[in-house]
């Protein structure tokens, strides 16, 4: 019931990818490696997620328990690599994570037997159809100008979802995020997410705004009081116009419209902190960190699964880190080693 059909060379180009993303954070950080995507972070937050007591019957899968609530972290993100300022136009993340969820995990073989995560983004579409057009894209990224303007030549979508996505937005609490890809909400329904903020969503850029502006803009909002999102899903109602093997599709709101499962609730709070920080950036945030009820659909999630397991691996190896998944709120106290750097703000 998955409408999933996965190409034959998805693997190859898969593996590639790797390689490719792999050889680029070599390249781009000689001594702490960052995430290769969205390593600017603005802050990781502590949050609570609330799922709504009058959730239809039909919604009632995997963490979705009418009136349950999770102790979560979120970690809020800039898109580029290599790190830049805010106030350039850039996809913005928000990565949650639920703590100490009951039930069998789909990579409990990688460690993770406690997380759900649910991995969001400032726009409804992601940038390519698939994992060879995303290989291309990056290839042609890292190769220069002429090999990008080439690609987009033969890629005009991927031009025009790149375009319509780098935005700017006035805070990390009044950005509209979204999953652009598809999960399973149980055995028969197909779902995206997407996470809307009680504060509304303010594009302007404040006109003192610095280049850590939103983490600045953050620090000040918490310390004044909670900010609440309603977590959202989007039901597929047509296999063709809403399809699942392609996240640069916007599925439209008008044939299904988001609706309200659950509330993250940022409780105001102080987080701006070197152990904290370090503590978010050595965090691994995955979508395969799931129940199998809300399993990943789709090329790109599938690619997912291999790539950030890998690539978190590799990052955490070079900084003589380990990988572990949160159960509480404590942040282990920062240790003199490089692998426990918080990050420069560039
Ligand atoms: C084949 C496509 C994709 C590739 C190769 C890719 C690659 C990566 C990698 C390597 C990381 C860092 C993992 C780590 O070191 O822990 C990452 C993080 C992230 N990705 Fe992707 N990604 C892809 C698709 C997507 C999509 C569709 C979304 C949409 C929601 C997304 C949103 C994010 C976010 C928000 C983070 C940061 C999570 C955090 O805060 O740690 N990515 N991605």
């Amino acid at each position: 019931m998955s409408h999933e059909s996965k190409p034959i060379n998805e693997d190859l180009f898969r593996d590639k990818l790797i390689e490719l993303l792999h050889a680029k954070m070599v390249r781009e950080t000689p001594q702490f490696m960052e995430r290769d995507a969205h390593p600017k972070q603005h802050g990781l937050v502590k949050a609570t997620f609330t799922v709504a007591k009058d959730l239809p019957q039909n919604l009632q899968h995997g963490v979705f328990v009418p009136g349950k609530r999770y102790d979560a972290w979120v970690r809020f993100s800039n898109q580029n690599a290599p790190i830049q300022s805010d106030r350039k136009k850039d996809i913005r993340g928000a990565a949650i994570k639920l703590m100490n969820v009951p039930g069998e995990k789909l990579d409990a073989n990688n460690g993770n037997t406690t997380s759900q995560d649910f991995i969001t983004i400032s726009t409804p579409m992601f940038v390519t159809h698939d994992v060879e057009e995303f290989f291309y894209l990056i290839k042609a990224l890292v190769s220069g100008k002429l090999a990008l303007l080439r690609h987009f030549l033969f890629h005009p979508r991927s031009l025009l979802n790149l375009l319509r996505s780098n935005k700017n937005y006035a805070s990390p609490l009044q950005t509209r995020y979204w999953s652009t890809t598809p999960y399973q909400l149980g055995p028969q329904q197909i779902v995206k997410y997407s996470l809307i903020p009680h504060a509304g969503v303010v594009t302007h850029l404040p006109v003192d705004a610095g280049p850590d502006f939103l983490r600045q803009t953050m620090v000040k909002q918490l310390a004044e009081k909670d900010y609440d999102f309603d977590f959202c899903v989007q039901l597929q109602t047509d296999p063709q116009r809403m399809p699942v093997e392609d996240p640069g599709r916007r599925w439209s709101e008008q044939m299904s419209p988001f609706i309200k499962v659950a509330t993250l609730t940022i409780p105001h709070q102080a987080f701006d902190n070197p152990a904290q920080n370090a503590y978010g950036i050595n965090l691994s945030f995955n979508p395969w960190h799931s129940l199998a009820a809300h399993h990943p659909l789709g090329g790109i999630n599938r690619a997912r699964r291999v790539v950030y397991q890998t690539l978190s691996t590799f990052r955490h190896q070079h900084n003589h880190q380990t990988q572990t998944e949160p159960t509480n709120y404590d942040i282990p106290a920062l240790e003199t080693s490089i692998g426990a750097q918080p990050e420069k703000e560039k």
